[in-house]
């Protein structure tokens, strides 16, 4: 069976290429396991799930419906995130809040290693499933210096880490309920715990953005920064709770598309 064969079946060119290109490199992999994976597809998952694993930044993590896949807007906050440690003169300990596969805690970890820098990761989520596919990207890529931790933000974490953390990173659930239905049906198939958050402040999807600003000040080292992802809608709203609760040399960033969708604030020294 070959690409001909599954464009036949009603797969995309460009995607039928790669799934037979996927499955010539597996020596378990023959030509049944090819079309249940086509079938797949045309059922409507996403590739990423079918295939089982997608890159992200070096990485290539391993994905299945237990975790969002990681978007590469998400990419581009490893650089916000990196930029935020520069200064740093220690090895630096890194909180990833709702770590999903692990992509945005093992990608800034994978690199600081890139430039020689040590540093030890905690990464964390309420869903031990999404741990155990974390667990095992970090294993993949030989990242040892990380703690997984199932808890809701930072409820479980150990508490003499409070004012010790030298960088929070989140990409937590920010779509509103409202939201979703006119969201593409194809989010239907990640986790919905992965997506969605209640409303809260008035905002869309914003409460767990707004649990973590708040709670993230107390286990920030003074002068450290929290780097949040968020929905096009809520930049002003962080804005506003950030310095409220205190943070000084808050920012917004925008995406490679110009849409605001990465927030950055620092406790004061
Ligand atoms: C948008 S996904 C992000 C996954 C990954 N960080 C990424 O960027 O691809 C949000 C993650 O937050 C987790 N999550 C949702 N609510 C949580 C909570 N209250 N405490 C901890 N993790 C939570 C979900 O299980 C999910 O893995």
């Amino acid at each position: 069976m070959g690409v001909a064969d599954l464009v036949a079946l009603g797969v995309e060119r460009h995607e039928a290429r790669w799934l037979v290109e996927e499955f010539a490199t597996r020596p378990d992999a023959d030509q049944s396991t090819l079309l249940a994976a086509a079938r797949r597809r045309l059922a409507g998952e996403p590739l990423q799930y079918v295939i089982g694993h997608w890159p992200f930044r070096a990485l290539d993590l391993d994905v299945d419906p237990r975790v969002l896949i990681p978007r590469p807007e998400t990419e581009e906050m490893v650089d916000v995130a990196l930029g935020e440690l520069s200064g740093a003169d220690r090895a630096p300990l890194i909180v990833d809040l709702g770590c999903g596969s692990g992509a945005l805690g093992l990608a800034i970890l994978d690199e600081l290693r890139s430039r020689g820098v040590g540093g030890a990761l905690i990464a964390v989520d309420e869903s031990t499933a999404a741990l155990d596919v974390a667990r095992a990207n970090a294993r993949k890529h030989a990242l040892t210096a990380v703690s997984f931790v199932a808890s809701s933000w930072f409820d479980a974490l150990d508490h003499s880490l409070r004012s010790r953390v030298d960088l929070v990173v989140a990409n937590p659930p920010y779509v509103g309920d409202s939201e979703m239905a006119d969201l593409d049906p194809v989010l239907g198939h990640e986790p919905r715990g992965a997506l969605v958050s209640p409303d809260a402040r008035g905002v869309v999807g914003f409460e767990d953005l707004s649990i973590i600003v708040d709670e993230a000040f107390e286990w920030l080292r003074p002068g450290a920064s929290l780097v949040v992802e968020h929905g096009v809608g809520h930049r002003e709203a962080l804005r506003g709770l950030t310095s409220a609760r205190g943070y000084v040399d808050v920012r917004g960033v925008d995406d490679l598309s110009g849409r605001p969708r990465v927030f950055v604030a620092r406790r004061p020294t």
